[in-house]
Order: C-alpha cells, then structure tokens, then sequence
C-alpha cells in the first residue's frame, strides 16, 4: 500500500501541468451495487486514486492550484451503522489527518460549495460521462457560476476535458509504480508459467482458469486485470473470447492472455503453447513469426523511438512471415502498402499500461507520433489469427491464433520486460510443460 506522501508528490505534478486560475474536479464512478446487494467490489475510478489514495466510493476532489484550499476532498460522513456493515469510512476530519486534504466537506455539500469554489477559475478541468447525477451537478454548478459573473464581464466557465490531464500526468510511471509493476508483473508470470505446467488433453479451459486465478490471489493479487481469456484451437482465433468452457483437445494450441491488478496496478501476458506439451512443425512455424515479430519490435524501444515506429516494425517484421510462410502472396511491399496483413493481424502492437490496463495517455501529439520516454510503460503483443474456414490460408495453419505479449517500461537508454519471467521459446515453454503441477 502507498503512503500518503506519494500522492502529495503526484499532486505537485498536477501542479507543474496546471496553469494558475485552472480547476480540476475528479469523480469516481457511483457504487457498484448490482443483484440489490452489495458484494461487488467497488473499485475506485483509477486517476482518483492516483491524485490521492482515497478508496471510497462518492469521493470527489477539487484541485486548484495555488487558491486556499488548494486541495478539496468531498466524501461520505462517518456513520457507526453503516461502518459497522460495510467498514472504516475517512469522513471529513480522516480526508484531511488520512489523506492530507487542505478542505474536506460531506459529499451532500458539493453541490453547495462548487459556487464559492469554483467562481475565481478560469477553467475547469472535468470528465463527463462517468456519472450522469454529478455531471448534472457539475454543469447546474457552472451555470450558477456564470450567472454569479453575469455583471462582472468574465463569462462563463469553460470546461476542458480532465483526461487530457491525467492522462499525461499518468503516462510517466513514478519509481513506487514501478516497484508495483513489476510486483503485479511477477504474480502474473507466475501464474502462467503455473499454467502451462497444469494444461495436458483433457483439461478444460476453465480449470486452466481457475488456475491463474488461484495463483493471482495466493499471491496477493486483488483481482484479474481484465476478463481473461483461455483460448484453445480456433477460440484462440477469436480476439475477445471469453467463455473459456472448452475442452482442451490433442493437436490444438491454446492461448492465454491473463493479468492481475495487484494494489490497484494491472499486469497483460500472452502466451500460447500446444495444449500436449509439443509444437508441431506447421505451429512452430507460425509461432516463429510472431515470437520474431515481437522480439523485434522490443528491441527498438527506448527513449526517442516514436510509437508509429514501433507499429511499423511489427507489421514489417509479421508481412514478411506471411509472404515466407506463402499465408499471402502478394510482394512484402503489397501486404504493407495495402494493408493486407490485416487479415491475420487486426489489431494494434500494444497499449499503455499502469493503473488500466488500456492507461490513460495519448499516443500521438498534434497529430504526429509520440517519442517514447524514461518511465512509459507498454504491452508488446503482435498475433497471428487464421481463423479454421479461411479456406484461402494453408490448411496447415488454419485453426491457430497466435499472440505474445509482454509489459515493457521504458527505461534511460533501452527497456525492461517485466513480464519477462514466462518462457517463450519453443525449448522452454515445452521443458516447462513437461513438469507437473502441484495442481494437477
Ligand atoms: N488483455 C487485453 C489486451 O491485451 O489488450
Ligand atoms: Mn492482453
Ligand atoms: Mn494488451
């Protein structure tokens, strides 16, 4: 768990991005209550977190910089019956001693307080859409603003998107994010190496499931990432599978793409291996091309290399696999220039990562390609998909999906994988295969 004082510092950040006279008002989601109970985790909207530790749900904060208060926190009041049902709440005297708010108001006050709050802005930073009740609040708070300024010549408020700054406040990962990134980079490895000791014929792939699941947990994971998929032979073709309810069947390859969230920081690994521990020569083949692919791609990354950079060379590296592997046959410069490659390699080379899976951040500025830099965290996951009735695909690669993925932060002068602790040569994942699970 971090202390305090980290989301101080993350707050002087706010600072240096913020110009004076600038407001940010950063909501969470509204509880998470479903089935008339209440025994769904609510887990606190990711950039509110990030600017000041509060996991409570109906928390909001005002950040303006340089006013008194600088740093408002409204949150529910203490409440002995309902702490004794649901546990410890700040309230308003904990958001100022727990949480280090300069201001801390009941939650029921917002609507009250933004006028006095917000009239000496000159804009306001605000996400809208993640709560339609706050959103009204928000805007009916604004047009109290305006009409409070009515006389004065200053005009209404305008509001900004707040994403366009947490976003760029997240995208560099602090040292404390780091250290959970690795951490939460560590279980998830561990528990797909735990995972490909466990996968024989026969399995289903829901027990492979609850596999990582235990092995996220045991750990000390809070929660998967994100949904995770356990994909056998042609499911594995299938990008956003998620029933996992199949057998896994002699012959087939099985793909895994599963991460954890571990205090609040998500890990995204991919690994595919052949479901009875040995790789064919047609799966080899195709496996090389992606393992290739993404060894590549890895390789350029450091502070400088642009994003469009590290997209262009997975796609160079995979359209001549699939000229080489005669998946397609049109000139290498062809499968590039018309985008033919497409249709075995649809989606993007990865994603920022850090407290999302998907991270806040942008990947271009003004329309051009953004540099990497020291401190930027990404996935590394080129795939092949040669879904079983591509009747114009070689027959001996129908039925596979192929895809690696590894979480990369970029580092002074290179990269660290740290997801790089599953096997993924052919050698090693099938000498990893041939151990037994304590599971089994
Ligand atoms: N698991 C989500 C992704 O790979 O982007
Ligand atoms: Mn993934
Ligand atoms: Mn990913």
């Amino acid at each position: 768990m971090l202390g305090k004082e980290v989301f101080a510092r993350r707050r002087e950040k706010l600072k240096n991005i913020l110009k004076e006279g600038d407001a940010i008002l950063l909501v969470g989601h509204p509880a998470a209550i479903r089935n008339n109970d209440n025994h769904h985790l609510f887990r606190q909207e990711s950039s509110l977190y990030y600017f000041t530790g509060c996991k409570e749900e109906n928390t909001v904060m005002l950040f303006r910089p340089g006013m008194t208060p600088e740093y408002t926190l409204f949150l529910r009041p203490k409440d002995a019956i309902a702490e004794l049902w649901d546990g410890y709440r700040h309230g308003v005297e904990g958001a100022k001693r727990d949480l280090l708010a300069d201001e801390a108001y009941e939650v029921s006050m917002l609507g009250k307080m933004l006028l006095p709050l917000l009239k000496d802005s000159n804009r306001l930073y605000y996400q809208l859409g993640l709560d339609p009740k706050m959103d009204s609040d928000v805007l009916a708070a604004l047009e109290r603003v305006r009409a409070a300024k009515g006389r004065t010549g200053l005009g209404i408020l305008p509001l900004y998107d707040a994403t366009e700054i947490t976003g760029e406040a997240r995208i560099i990962k602090d040292e404390e994010e780091i250290d959970l990134m690795r951490k939460s980079g560590q279980i998830a490895a561990e528990a797909h190496k735990e995972a490909m000791r466990f996968t024989e014929v026969g399995k289903t792939e829901k027990q492979i499931q609850g596999v990582l699941s235990f092995k996220f947990l045991n750990a000390g994971a809070d929660d998967y990432a994100y949904h995770p998929i356990v994909g056998t032979g042609n499911n594995a073709t299938v990008l956003h599978y998620r029933d996992n309810d199949k057998l896994c069947k002699d012959g087939d390859l099985l793909l895994i793409d599963a991460g954890c969230e571990y205090d609040f920081y998500a890990s995204d690994i991919t690994r595919t291996f052949p479901v009875n521990g040995k790789f064919t020569a047609a799966q080899t083949k195709l496996y090389q091309a992606v393992l290739k692919a993404q060894l590549e791609t890895i390789e350029i990354i450091k502070p400088g290399t642009l994003f469009s950079e590290v997209q262009e060379k997975a796609i160079e590296s995979l359209s001549a696999s699939l000229k080489e592997l005669e998946i397609l046959e049109e000139s290498v410069e062809e499968i590039i220039s018309q985008k033919l490659y497409r249709k075995y390699y649809p989606h993007n080379i990865g994603h920022w990562i850090g407290l999302d899976v998907h991270d806040r951040g942008k990947y271009l500025i003004q329309q051009e390609s953004r540099p990497l830099e020291e401190g930027m965290m990404l996935t590394i996951e080129p795939g092949l998909y040669i879904p079983e009735g591509d009747m114009d695909a070689p027959a001996e690669y129908r039925g596979m999906g192929i895809r690696i993925e590894d979480d990369i932060l970029v580092t002074k002068d290179g990269y660290e994988n740290l997801t790089k602790d599953v096997p993924k040569e052919i050698p090693e994942i099938e000498a990893l295969m041939a151990e037994k699970s304590f599971l089994a």
